[in-house]
């Protein structure tokens, strides 16, 4: 057990502010850059090939400095940890991060993955202590999804996996669909009919210049309210207040009580006024922004052996000078003259 840090003797957490009086609540985990999907809006095939560096072993945080940051981040307020990547089930024994971060008090811990490894390690995850499961999965048809994850994995196991998550407990999975107008706009409604009724609630997100290598442009994004329309069109929902402060999708539910489904809209609608997260990058830099193209370099401090004062002060200097919203700065049409081209991937910083 890592004691380096415990929040016990810390509660109760007094969470940091930043510059704009957002407060710092979640802590978004890659713990690996790699992933078995080619998804053409996350990790092009022509720039992820084979001679793509890669971080080398050596430079990932070990399951142990990932669950030391954790916990600095839990004693300074955050009470949300999710694990992405890349895919994070590439990573060996990381049911072992999983059950070492499920014995810190508060905190909801969950995952987002593609699924692709999912019937496997769904009760493993369970037993392990995870809450809660998000599964990305970007359409139902096999041409679509096979020319979007771009490695011809087929769509039913994907679905295996899912069926797999709640078979081992797991309610409420969240359904990512990336929306790329001209690429899987007409999978919107087959994903609808597919999981209403199921407890399953899918996502539709807008499109997004993260990184600088997905060939993002403003007409491939189709705006939320389309999606919205199309699927009140076919089932009418009405609007749900969000569960907390922070949330990054709007709510809906079907009038006729079919459940759930939600959007995403970082373009339309930009989030960032209520933005808590930290992100913490697979090599140990935390950055304040997706869009962020430089990160603080905790690992340093980690494998300097710098004490939990040092460390927590670290911590509160780069929350309280924060002032990033880059996505209300692109609604502004500021934003490519604000944050420079060359940013961070997302496979890099996590999904
Ligand atoms: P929970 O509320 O914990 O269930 O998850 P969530 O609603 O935060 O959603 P999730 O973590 O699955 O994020 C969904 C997608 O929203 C991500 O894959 C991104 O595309 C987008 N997203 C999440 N956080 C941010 C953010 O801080 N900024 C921007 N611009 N987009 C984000
Ligand atoms: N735009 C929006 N979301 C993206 N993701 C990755 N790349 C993008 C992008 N360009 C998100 C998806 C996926 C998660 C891992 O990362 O939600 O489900
Ligand atoms: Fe992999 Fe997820 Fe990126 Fe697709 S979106 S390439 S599954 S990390
Ligand atoms: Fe937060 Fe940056 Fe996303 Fe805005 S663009 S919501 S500040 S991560």
């Amino acid at each position: 057990m890592n004691d380096r840090i415990d929040p016990d003797l810390l509660m109760p957490p007094v969470p940091l502010r930043d510059s704009r009086g957002r407060e710092l609540r979640d802590l978004r985990i890659s713990i690996t850059d790699r992933c078995n999907f080619r998804c053409t809006y996350c990790m092009p095939k022509e720039v992820f090939d084979a001679d793509y560096p890669y971080l080398p072993r050596t430079d990932l945080l070990s399951f142990e400095e990932i669950e030391t940051v954790a916990r600095l981040a839990v004693a300074a307020g955050v009470n949300k940890i999710r694990l992405t990547g890349g895919e994070p089930l590439l990573r060996r024994g990381m049911e072992k991060l999983v059950a070492a971060l499920a014995k810190i008090p508060g905190i909801d811990l969950a995952l987002t993955t593609n699924g692709s490894l999912l019937a496997k390690k769904a009760q493993a995850l369970r037993d392990a202590g995870l809450d809660r499961i998000t599964v990305s999965l970007d359409g139902l048809d096999e041409a679509v999804f096979q020319r979007m994850n771009d490695v011809d994995f087929p769509v039913a196991q994907v679905l295996e996996g899912i069926a797999a998550a709640e078979a081992a407990g797991f309610a409420n999975i969240k359904i990512n669909v990336v929306v790329q107008k001209g690429v899987n706009e007409g999978e919107i409604l087959p994903i609808v009919r597919h999981f209403r009724g199921s407890g399953h609630v899918p996502r539709f997100i807008e499109f997004m210049d993260v990184g600088s290598s997905n060939g993002w442009r403003m007409d491939q994004v189709l705006p939320s309210a389309q999606v919205l329309d199309m699927i009140d069109a076919e089932f009418p929902i009405e609007a749900l207040g969000p569960h907390s402060a922070g949330e990054v999708a709007q709510r809906w539910r079907y009038r006729d009580g079919g459940g759930e489904v939600g959007v995403i809209s970082s373009v339309t609608r930009a989030f960032c006024s209520t933005c808590t997260r930290l992100r913490l990058s697979t090599e140990g830099r935390f950055y304040t922004c997706l869009f962020a193209h430089e990160g603080f370099d905790l690992r340093a401090l980690l494998r300097a052996g710098a004490d939990e004062a040092t460390l927590s002060a670290a911590l509160e200097g780069l929350w309280t000078a924060r002032a990033d919203r880059y996505s209300e700065l692109r609604a502004d049409g500021k934003g490519r003259t604000v944050v420079p081209l060359k940013r961070i991937e997302m496979s890099y910083i996590g999904g």
